[in-house]
């Protein structure tokens, strides 16, 4: 079973819509998604609620999900992470113990735009309109995602 793990800063707007995005396109059975915060900020706690009404909009429930923070046993736990933003990627390779792990870490939009680095903008503090973008970026890199790995 090939495991892929989705970062962010709070784990409550973009990792959970990643999460779930991916999860929508791939047999749950082959495959494990999750999403973890490089944060505590909001452990327990449900996506936040905009990210709940644009997955929703599009036939995705991710109200299962709760946020966590990223630990270092993730390094062992998934094949894959993918981060958000530069900030994510940063924080993330410093809790790397070795160059396998490291290489585990990517951004995910690099998979869209090879090598540019772009982040996917953090939401959180605009409107609902930043979580409809947020969710086509993350459609459409996710699908690239899916027919990678599904094969
Ligand atoms: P996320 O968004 O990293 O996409 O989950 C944020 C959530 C919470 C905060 C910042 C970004 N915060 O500062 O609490």
């Amino acid at each position: 079973m090939k495991k892929i793990l989705m970062v962010c800063l709070g784990n409550i707007c973009r990792s959970p819509l990643a999460e779930g995005i991916l999860q929508s396109k791939l047999s749950l059975e082959d495959f494990k998604i999750d999403s973890a915060g490089t944060t505590g900020y909001h452990v327990g706690e449900l996506p936040d609620k905009r990210s709940i009404e644009v997955a929703r909009k599009y036939g995705i429930d991710i109200t299962n999900q709760r946020s966590r923070k990223f630990a270092k046993k993730d390094f062992e736990e998934f094949d894959m992470i993918f981060v958000m933003d530069k900030d994510n990627y940063e924080d993330i390779i410093a809790m790397a113990d070795t160059m396998e792990q490291q290489e585990k870490v990517k951004m995910i939009l690099n998979e869209l735009y090879p090598y540019e680095d772009m982040s996917v903008p953090d939401p959180y503090y605009g409107g609902d309109q930043g979580f409809e973008k947020v969710y086509q970026m993350l459609d459409e890199v996710c699908e690239i995602i899916a027919s990678k790995i599904r094969k």
